[in-house]
């Protein structure tokens, strides 16, 4: 009995000692390696902020990656809109003799407008859009001018219909341009063209998108 429980005790005493040594190698192995000690230690062993120079890695490789998707996005917004103010430029010189161009129905001479656009307009459109409001490349061109006098124009707003440009949108394309046919910018600088106000509350999409009909016009409300 005596004999078995020394060997016992010796045997758990071995064991100890072995493991101490175990523990001491691999924490020395880990120091030499320049790691803060209890990196070498399984994930859920770590206090919380114990952070492994992968994990920091990874998550470097992580936030470069998505800056390096914001750039795209960010690249790609801007050839998008460059191409959006391109697209307004050469649409001015398709349509920059719209006072001869047909008068909608209805609208004929001086009508009162809504803010934001002009207090009083003028409208026309093109034969694609007499033929049908929705047909493609269908151009309306509403004159907007100041309420103090009507032969002030201020700006020429533009809507036309691109099949395929913003499907979500019912394929309009807006703009607006001074007298001059100058693309306008709104107050932070930014060309008022193409699918302007998709994803703001303000700007064409925001309210046009509420014309009956979802047709995003309101001429034929
Ligand atoms: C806050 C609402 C609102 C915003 C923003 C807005 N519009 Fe309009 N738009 C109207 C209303 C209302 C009419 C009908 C005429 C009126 O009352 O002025 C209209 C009419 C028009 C028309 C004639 C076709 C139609 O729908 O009847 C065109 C073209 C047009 N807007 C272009 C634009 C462009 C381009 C922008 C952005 C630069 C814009 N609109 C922003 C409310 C808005």
């Amino acid at each position: 009995m005596k004999t078995k429980l020394g060997k016992t005790i010796a045997a758990l005493a071995l064991l100890l000692g072995l493991t101490a040594v175990i523990f001491l190698v691999a924490s020395s192995q880990a120091q030499r390696r320049g790691r803060t000690p209890g990196d070498w230690l399984p994930e859920d062993w770590r206090r919380p902020g114990d952070r492994r120079d992968e994990d920091r890695r990874r998550d470097d490789d992580g936030r470069q990656d998505r800056r390096r998707d914001e750039d795209g996005r960010r690249d790609e917004d801007r050839r998008a809109r460059g191409a959006d103010v391109a697209h307004a430029e050469t649409l001015w010189r398709d349509i920059k003799d719209y006072p001869t161009w047909p008068v909608p129905k209805g609208l004929e001479g001086w009508q009162r407008g809504e803010s934001p656009h002009g207090r009083y307009l003028r409208y026309y459109y093109n034969y694609a859009a007499k033929e049908n409001l929705n047909k493609n490349l269908a151009v309306i061109v509403k004159e907007n001018y100041s309420a103090r006098d009507r032969g002030a124009l201020r700006s020429v707003t533009v809507m036309q219909k691109r099949k395929g440009y913003d499907p979500e949108n019912k394929d309009w394309f807006y703009v607006q341009y001074d007298p001059d046919g100058e693309v306008m910018s709104d107050r932070r600088g930014r060309k008022i063209a193409g699918a302007v106000g998709e994803e703001t509350d303000r700007g064409c999409i925001s309210c046009h998108e509420r014309a009956r009909g979802n047709d995003y016009l309101f001429m034929n409300d």
